[in-house]
Protein backbone atom coordinates (compact mmCIF):
# COMPACT_ATOMS: atom_id res chain seq x y z
CA UNK A 1 0.00 0.00 0.00
CA UNK A 2 2.62 2.55 0.64
CA UNK A 3 2.98 5.89 1.80
CA UNK A 4 -0.83 7.59 2.27
CA UNK A 5 -1.20 11.50 1.72
CA UNK A 6 -0.87 13.71 4.47
CA UNK A 7 -4.36 15.22 4.69
CA UNK A 8 -5.38 18.31 7.20
CA UNK A 9 -7.53 16.30 9.90
CA UNK A 10 -10.75 18.36 10.67
CA UNK A 11 -12.87 16.50 12.52
CA UNK A 12 -11.11 15.84 15.93
CA UNK A 13 -8.41 18.19 16.84
CA UNK A 14 -9.19 22.42 16.42
CA UNK A 15 -6.03 22.64 18.19
CA UNK A 16 -3.82 20.54 19.33
CA UNK A 17 -0.76 22.25 20.87
CA UNK A 18 -2.90 23.36 23.61
CA UNK A 19 -2.72 19.66 24.99
CA UNK A 20 1.32 19.33 24.62
CA UNK A 21 3.83 19.81 27.14
CA UNK A 22 5.13 23.20 26.13
CA UNK A 23 2.01 24.74 25.75
CA UNK A 24 1.17 27.21 29.21
CA UNK A 25 -2.26 27.91 29.90
CA UNK A 26 -3.16 31.72 31.42
CA UNK A 27 -4.50 30.29 34.52
CA UNK A 28 -3.71 27.65 37.20
CA UNK A 29 -7.22 26.12 38.08
CA UNK A 30 -7.77 24.49 41.47
CA UNK A 31 -4.89 25.84 42.82
CA UNK A 32 -6.25 28.55 44.82
CA UNK A 33 -4.44 28.02 48.59
CA UNK A 34 -1.29 27.41 46.82
CA UNK A 35 -1.40 30.47 44.88
CA UNK A 36 -2.62 32.77 48.19
CA UNK A 37 0.50 31.20 50.17
CA UNK A 38 2.65 31.54 46.69
CA UNK A 39 1.54 35.44 46.30
CA UNK A 40 1.79 35.77 50.25
CA UNK A 41 5.28 34.57 50.28
CA UNK A 42 6.51 37.07 47.59
CA UNK A 43 4.44 40.30 48.96
CA UNK A 44 7.68 41.51 50.51
CA UNK A 45 8.90 42.20 47.01
CA UNK A 46 6.08 44.53 46.47
CA UNK A 47 7.44 46.44 49.27
CA UNK A 48 10.86 46.59 48.69
CA UNK A 49 11.47 44.01 51.52
CA UNK A 50 14.03 41.65 51.49
CA UNK A 51 12.13 38.17 49.56
CA UNK A 52 11.69 35.27 51.59
CA UNK A 53 12.93 31.82 50.62
CA UNK A 54 11.01 29.72 49.76
CA UNK A 55 10.54 26.10 48.76
CA UNK A 56 7.75 24.15 46.65
CA UNK A 57 7.60 20.82 46.75
CA UNK A 58 5.06 17.67 45.50
CA UNK A 59 5.32 14.78 42.57
CA UNK A 60 5.49 15.61 38.58
CA UNK A 61 2.34 17.43 37.26
CA UNK A 62 0.58 18.45 40.13
CA UNK A 63 1.62 22.31 38.96
CA UNK A 64 4.88 23.61 40.49
CA UNK A 65 6.45 25.29 37.43
CA UNK A 66 3.03 25.94 36.25
CA UNK A 67 2.54 28.12 39.07
CA UNK A 68 5.59 29.45 39.22
CA UNK A 69 5.96 31.07 35.81
CA UNK A 70 2.42 32.46 36.48
CA UNK A 71 3.34 33.76 39.64
CA UNK A 72 6.10 35.21 38.95
CA UNK A 73 4.68 36.79 35.22
CA UNK A 74 2.40 38.76 37.62
CA UNK A 75 4.70 39.94 39.90
CA UNK A 76 6.60 41.43 37.24
CA UNK A 77 3.79 43.09 35.78
CA UNK A 78 2.25 44.55 38.73
CA UNK A 79 6.22 45.71 39.76
CA UNK A 80 6.01 47.89 36.49
CA UNK A 81 3.96 50.38 38.29
CA UNK A 82 5.99 50.68 40.85
CA UNK A 83 9.57 52.44 40.41
CA UNK A 84 11.43 52.01 43.19
CA UNK A 85 11.47 48.33 42.88
CA UNK A 86 12.87 46.51 40.30
CA UNK A 87 12.87 42.85 39.96
CA UNK A 88 15.38 40.43 38.37
CA UNK A 89 14.43 36.61 38.15
CA UNK A 90 16.37 33.76 36.72
CA UNK A 91 14.82 30.44 36.18
CA UNK A 92 17.23 27.35 36.07
CA UNK A 93 15.61 23.86 35.46
CA UNK A 94 18.14 22.02 37.42
CA UNK A 95 17.19 18.22 36.15
CA UNK A 96 20.30 17.25 34.50
CA UNK A 97 22.50 18.63 37.39
CA UNK A 98 23.44 16.95 39.83
CA UNK A 99 25.93 19.12 42.10
CA UNK A 100 25.52 22.72 43.79
CA UNK A 101 28.95 23.08 41.96
CA UNK A 102 27.00 22.50 38.45
CA UNK A 103 23.75 24.66 39.47
CA UNK A 104 26.39 27.39 40.88
CA UNK A 105 27.97 27.21 37.17
CA UNK A 106 24.84 27.16 35.32
CA UNK A 107 23.60 29.95 37.42
CA UNK A 108 26.60 32.07 36.03
CA UNK A 109 26.27 31.44 32.57
CA UNK A 110 22.17 32.70 33.16
CA UNK A 111 23.73 35.86 33.33
CA UNK A 112 25.94 36.47 30.61
CA UNK A 113 25.93 36.74 26.73
CA UNK A 114 25.76 33.55 24.59
CA UNK A 115 29.29 33.91 23.45
CA UNK A 116 30.45 34.75 26.65
CA UNK A 117 29.34 31.49 28.62
CA UNK A 118 31.68 30.11 31.38
CA UNK A 119 32.68 26.25 30.82
CA UNK A 120 30.69 24.54 33.59
CA UNK A 121 33.37 22.02 34.80
CA UNK A 122 37.30 22.67 35.94
CA UNK A 123 37.17 25.95 38.16
CA UNK A 124 37.60 25.34 41.85
CA UNK A 125 34.61 25.72 43.73
CA UNK A 126 35.25 28.97 45.87
CA UNK A 127 36.38 30.68 42.56
CA UNK A 128 32.65 29.98 40.65
CA UNK A 129 30.72 30.80 43.69
CA UNK A 130 32.85 34.22 44.11
CA UNK A 131 31.80 34.75 40.15
CA UNK A 132 28.23 34.22 41.22
CA UNK A 133 28.45 36.49 43.71
CA UNK A 134 29.88 39.24 41.76
CA UNK A 135 27.29 39.08 38.96
CA UNK A 136 24.69 39.38 41.78
CA UNK A 137 26.51 42.40 43.23
CA UNK A 138 26.60 43.91 39.17
CA UNK A 139 22.66 43.40 38.85
CA UNK A 140 21.09 47.19 38.54
CA UNK A 141 18.20 45.24 39.79
CA UNK A 142 17.15 45.81 43.53
CA UNK A 143 15.62 42.57 43.68
CA UNK A 144 16.84 39.09 42.24
CA UNK A 145 14.49 35.72 42.45
CA UNK A 146 16.21 32.77 41.65
CA UNK A 147 14.31 29.93 40.91
CA UNK A 148 16.19 26.27 40.89
CA UNK A 149 12.89 24.09 39.16
CA UNK A 150 13.80 20.53 39.93
CA UNK A 151 16.19 21.20 42.15
CA UNK A 152 16.15 17.84 44.18
CA UNK A 153 18.43 16.29 41.22
CA UNK A 154 21.61 17.57 43.40
CA UNK A 155 21.14 15.08 45.89
CA UNK A 156 22.83 15.41 48.76
CA UNK A 157 25.13 17.98 47.69
CA UNK A 158 23.04 21.19 48.73
CA UNK A 159 25.65 23.46 49.50
CA UNK A 160 24.49 26.26 47.29
CA UNK A 161 21.20 25.83 49.22
CA UNK A 162 22.58 27.74 52.22
CA UNK A 163 25.08 29.52 50.28
CA UNK A 164 22.51 31.71 47.99
CA UNK A 165 19.37 32.20 50.14
CA UNK A 166 22.42 33.42 52.41
CA UNK A 167 23.96 35.71 50.42
CA UNK A 168 22.74 39.01 51.86
CA UNK A 169 22.80 38.22 55.29
CA UNK A 170 26.62 37.09 54.91
CA UNK A 171 27.28 40.11 52.61
CA UNK A 172 28.12 38.56 49.84
CA UNK A 173 25.97 39.97 47.88
CA UNK A 174 24.73 43.53 48.75
CA UNK A 175 23.47 46.09 46.30
CA UNK A 176 20.62 43.24 45.54
CA UNK A 177 17.99 41.74 47.77
CA UNK A 178 18.26 37.49 46.76
CA UNK A 179 15.13 35.30 46.58
CA UNK A 180 15.21 31.55 46.04
CA UNK A 181 12.71 29.14 45.36
CA UNK A 182 13.64 26.18 45.07
CA UNK A 183 11.36 23.22 43.39
CA UNK A 184 11.21 19.92 44.15
CA UNK A 185 9.56 16.28 42.50
CA UNK A 186 11.01 14.19 45.38
CA UNK A 187 10.02 14.00 48.77
CA UNK A 188 13.17 11.91 49.89
CA UNK A 189 14.87 15.28 48.98
CA UNK A 190 13.16 17.54 51.48
CA UNK A 191 12.93 15.57 54.27
CA UNK A 192 17.21 14.91 53.83
CA UNK A 193 18.41 18.31 53.29
CA UNK A 194 20.60 19.22 55.97
CA UNK A 195 19.48 21.18 58.87
CA UNK A 196 21.48 24.44 57.80
CA UNK A 197 20.03 23.80 54.36
CA UNK A 198 16.31 24.00 55.43
CA UNK A 199 16.49 26.54 57.59
CA UNK A 200 17.64 29.04 55.31
CA UNK A 201 16.06 28.00 52.24
CA UNK A 202 12.27 26.98 53.80
CA UNK A 203 11.25 30.24 55.41
CA UNK A 204 7.79 29.39 53.79
CA UNK A 205 7.12 25.04 52.71
CA UNK A 206 4.33 25.02 50.00
CA UNK A 207 3.16 21.08 49.33
CA UNK A 208 1.19 20.57 46.33
CA UNK A 209 -0.92 17.52 46.48
CA UNK A 210 -1.96 15.28 44.01
CA UNK A 211 -5.05 16.58 41.83
CA UNK A 212 -8.04 13.94 42.50
CA UNK A 213 -10.08 12.75 39.56
CA UNK A 214 -12.49 15.77 40.23
CA UNK A 215 -9.75 18.58 39.65
CA UNK A 216 -7.78 16.72 36.98
CA UNK A 217 -11.31 16.53 35.37
CA UNK A 218 -12.06 20.63 35.40
CA UNK A 219 -8.41 20.46 34.31
CA UNK A 220 -8.81 18.34 31.37
CA UNK A 221 -12.99 20.27 30.69
CA UNK A 222 -10.78 23.67 30.56
CA UNK A 223 -8.24 22.32 27.96
CA UNK A 224 -10.75 20.52 25.62
CA UNK A 225 -12.70 23.42 24.92
CA UNK A 226 -10.10 24.75 22.50
CA UNK A 227 -8.19 22.04 21.74
CA UNK A 228 -11.03 19.46 20.22
CA UNK A 229 -13.73 20.60 18.02
CA UNK A 230 -17.38 20.93 19.58
CA UNK A 231 -19.03 17.99 20.61
CA UNK A 232 -16.30 15.12 19.12
CA UNK A 233 -15.63 13.67 22.77
CA UNK A 234 -17.92 11.19 23.85
CA UNK A 235 -19.79 12.10 27.30
CA UNK A 236 -17.62 9.69 29.33
CA UNK A 237 -13.99 10.70 27.69
CA UNK A 238 -13.21 13.38 30.08
CA UNK A 239 -14.32 11.48 33.56
CA UNK A 240 -12.61 8.39 32.67
CA UNK A 241 -8.94 10.18 31.37
CA UNK A 242 -9.33 11.84 34.70
CA UNK A 243 -10.14 8.69 36.45
CA UNK A 244 -7.59 6.71 35.37
CA UNK A 245 -4.81 9.93 35.88
CA UNK A 246 -6.52 10.08 39.35
CA UNK A 247 -6.04 6.31 40.31
CA UNK A 248 -2.06 6.31 38.88
CA UNK A 249 -0.48 9.72 39.55
CA UNK A 250 -3.23 12.68 40.35
CA UNK A 251 -0.94 14.46 37.76
CA UNK A 252 -2.21 17.08 35.36
CA UNK A 253 0.57 16.00 32.59
CA UNK A 254 -0.86 12.52 33.02
CA UNK A 255 -4.09 13.23 32.58
CA UNK A 256 -3.71 15.60 29.42
CA UNK A 257 -1.72 13.29 28.10
CA UNK A 258 -4.26 10.69 28.35
CA UNK A 259 -6.94 12.71 26.62
CA UNK A 260 -4.22 13.90 23.76
CA UNK A 261 -3.53 10.30 22.82
CA UNK A 262 -6.91 8.94 22.55
CA UNK A 263 -7.64 12.01 20.48
CA UNK A 264 -4.78 11.06 18.59
CA UNK A 265 -6.15 7.21 18.25
CA UNK A 266 -9.56 8.24 17.22
CA UNK A 267 -7.88 10.20 14.43
CA UNK A 268 -5.49 7.77 13.38
CA UNK A 269 -8.73 5.62 13.01
CA UNK A 270 -10.39 8.30 10.95
CA UNK A 271 -13.09 7.74 13.67
CA UNK A 272 -15.45 10.92 14.07
CA UNK A 273 -15.95 10.94 17.70
CA UNK A 274 -13.40 10.16 20.37
CA UNK A 275 -14.90 7.28 22.43
CA UNK A 276 -14.22 5.40 26.10
CA UNK A 277 -12.32 2.56 23.80
CA UNK A 278 -9.85 5.66 22.91
CA UNK A 279 -9.56 6.58 26.25
CA UNK A 280 -8.62 2.68 27.57
CA UNK A 281 -6.28 2.51 24.76
CA UNK A 282 -4.65 5.54 25.48
CA UNK A 283 -4.32 4.79 29.40
CA UNK A 284 -2.08 1.69 28.46
CA UNK A 285 -0.05 3.83 26.35
CA UNK A 286 0.56 6.16 28.35
CA UNK A 287 1.51 4.00 31.23
CA UNK A 288 3.97 2.39 29.37
CA UNK A 289 5.67 5.68 28.17
CA UNK A 290 6.01 7.06 31.71
CA UNK A 291 7.96 4.62 33.27
CA UNK A 292 10.01 4.98 30.27
CA UNK A 293 10.41 8.48 30.27
CA UNK A 294 10.62 8.30 34.66
CA UNK A 295 13.33 5.72 34.06
CA UNK A 296 15.14 8.27 31.84
CA UNK A 297 15.02 11.17 34.59
CA UNK A 298 16.36 9.42 37.65
CA UNK A 299 19.38 11.03 39.03
CA UNK A 300 22.51 9.52 38.80
CA UNK A 301 22.88 7.85 41.87
CA UNK A 302 19.59 6.13 41.40
CA UNK A 303 20.62 4.97 38.45
CA UNK A 304 24.22 4.01 39.57
CA UNK A 305 21.61 1.83 42.18
CA UNK A 306 19.71 0.45 39.49
CA UNK A 307 22.88 -0.71 37.61
CA UNK A 308 23.89 -2.22 40.62
CA UNK A 309 20.54 -4.66 40.66
CA UNK A 310 21.05 -5.42 36.79
CA UNK A 311 24.66 -6.75 38.22
CA UNK A 312 23.17 -9.15 41.12
CA UNK A 313 20.69 -9.92 37.99
CA UNK A 314 23.23 -11.29 35.86
CA UNK A 315 24.86 -13.19 38.88
CA UNK A 316 21.34 -14.84 39.65
CA UNK A 317 21.43 -13.12 43.43
CA UNK A 318 18.32 -11.33 42.90
CA UNK A 319 15.72 -10.55 45.30
CA UNK A 320 18.96 -8.63 47.10
CA UNK A 321 19.75 -7.35 50.34
CA UNK A 322 20.73 -3.43 50.61
CA UNK A 323 24.33 -4.03 51.38
CA UNK A 324 25.09 -6.41 48.37
CA UNK A 325 23.36 -3.58 46.13
CA UNK A 326 25.62 -1.19 48.16
CA UNK A 327 28.76 -2.88 47.54
CA UNK A 328 27.75 -2.91 43.67
CA UNK A 329 27.06 0.80 43.72
CA UNK A 330 30.55 1.72 44.83
CA UNK A 331 31.89 -0.58 42.32
CA UNK A 332 29.84 0.87 39.41
CA UNK A 333 30.02 4.15 40.58
CA UNK A 334 34.19 4.05 40.47
CA UNK A 335 34.13 2.69 37.28
CA UNK A 336 33.07 5.79 35.77
CA UNK A 337 34.61 8.48 38.32
CA UNK A 338 31.67 9.31 40.38
CA UNK A 339 32.53 9.66 43.94
CA UNK A 340 29.85 7.12 45.45
CA UNK A 341 27.40 8.60 48.31
CA UNK A 342 27.24 6.47 51.71
CA UNK A 343 24.71 3.59 52.34
CA UNK A 344 22.24 6.13 53.54
CA UNK A 345 21.74 7.55 50.15
CA UNK A 346 21.39 4.44 48.43
CA UNK A 347 18.65 3.39 50.76
CA UNK A 348 17.05 6.62 49.78
CA UNK A 349 17.38 5.74 46.10
CA UNK A 350 16.19 2.52 47.25
CA UNK A 351 12.76 4.01 48.68
CA UNK A 352 12.41 6.04 46.00
CA UNK A 353 12.79 3.77 43.14
CA UNK A 354 10.44 1.49 45.04
CA UNK A 355 7.97 4.57 45.52
CA UNK A 356 7.97 5.48 41.53
CA UNK A 357 7.21 1.34 41.02
CA UNK A 358 10.69 0.25 39.63
CA UNK A 359 11.27 -1.99 42.84
CA UNK A 360 9.11 -4.41 44.86
CA UNK A 361 10.78 -4.98 48.37
CA UNK A 362 9.82 -7.41 50.40
CA UNK A 363 10.34 -7.41 54.25
CA UNK A 364 12.22 -10.76 55.65
CA UNK A 365 12.74 -11.74 59.22
CA UNK A 366 15.70 -12.84 60.79
CA UNK A 367 14.60 -15.62 62.49
CA UNK A 368 13.55 -15.74 66.59
CA UNK A 369 15.87 -13.19 67.31
CA UNK A 370 14.16 -10.66 65.45
CA UNK A 371 14.82 -7.84 63.78
CA UNK A 372 14.05 -8.11 59.82
CA UNK A 373 15.91 -6.33 56.45
CA UNK A 374 14.61 -6.03 53.11
CA UNK A 375 15.49 -7.37 49.89
CA UNK A 376 14.65 -5.79 46.33
CA UNK A 377 14.59 -6.42 42.70
CA UNK A 378 12.90 -5.22 40.05
CA UNK A 379 9.42 -4.52 39.17
CA UNK A 380 9.52 -3.81 36.12
CA UNK A 381 11.38 -5.62 33.08
CA UNK A 382 15.08 -5.22 33.47
CA UNK A 383 16.07 -4.88 29.33
CA UNK A 384 14.27 -1.55 29.85
CA UNK A 385 16.61 -0.36 32.83
CA UNK A 386 19.49 -1.80 30.72
CA UNK A 387 18.00 0.65 27.83
CA UNK A 388 17.12 3.14 29.78
CA UNK A 389 20.73 3.39 31.56
CA UNK A 390 22.03 3.27 27.84
CA UNK A 391 20.53 6.61 27.27
CA UNK A 392 22.54 8.37 30.03
CA UNK A 393 25.79 10.05 28.78
CA UNK A 394 27.90 8.88 31.99
CA UNK A 395 26.01 5.40 33.03
CA UNK A 396 26.32 4.25 29.59
CA UNK A 397 29.74 3.52 30.25
CA UNK A 398 29.63 1.15 32.42
CA UNK A 399 28.23 -1.37 29.50
CA UNK A 400 31.46 -0.91 28.36
N1 LIG B 1 -4.11 23.51 37.99
C1 LIG B 1 -3.81 23.41 36.70
N2 LIG B 1 -4.57 24.03 35.77
C2 LIG B 1 -4.26 23.91 34.47
N3 LIG B 1 -3.23 23.20 33.99
C3 LIG B 1 -2.43 22.56 34.87
C4 LIG B 1 -2.69 22.65 36.27
N4 LIG B 1 -1.74 21.94 36.92
C5 LIG B 1 -0.94 21.44 35.98
N5 LIG B 1 -1.33 21.79 34.74
C6 LIG B 1 -0.70 21.39 33.49
O1 LIG B 1 -0.14 20.11 33.72
C7 LIG B 1 1.19 20.02 33.23
C8 LIG B 1 2.16 19.78 34.36
O2 LIG B 1 2.22 20.92 35.21
P1 LIG B 1 3.62 21.45 35.80
O3 LIG B 1 3.41 22.79 36.38
O4 LIG B 1 4.68 21.32 34.77
O5 LIG B 1 3.83 20.39 36.96
P2 LIG B 1 5.09 20.16 37.92
O6 LIG B 1 6.03 21.33 37.75
O7 LIG B 1 4.48 20.06 39.28
O8 LIG B 1 5.70 18.87 37.48
C9 LIG B 1 1.44 21.30 32.47
O9 LIG B 1 1.13 21.09 31.13
C10 LIG B 1 0.48 22.28 33.10
O10 LIG B 1 0.12 23.25 32.16
MG1 LIG C 1 7.98 21.15 37.05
Amino acid sequence: MGLEPFTRDSTIFQDENVLRDSHTPQTLIERDEELMAYQSALRPVVNGAQPKNLFLYGQTGVGKTLATKLVLERLSTDLESMKDVDLHTVFLNCKSLSSSYQVAANLINEFRQPDDKIKTTGYPTGMINQMLWDHLNDLEATHCLIVLDEVDSIGNDDDILYQVPRANDNNLVESTQIGVIGISNDFTFRDNLSARVKDSLCDEEILFSPYDANQLRRILEQRSGKAFHEDVLDENVIPLAAAFAGQSSGSARQALRRLYKAGDLARDEDAEMVTERHVREADRAVERDKVWEELLRVPTHSKLTLYALLVLEAEDELPAKRSAIYKRYRIAANQIDIDPRTDRTVHDRLSQLTLKGFLDVEEKNKGPKGGSYYQYQFSIRSELVTEALSEDSRARDLFE
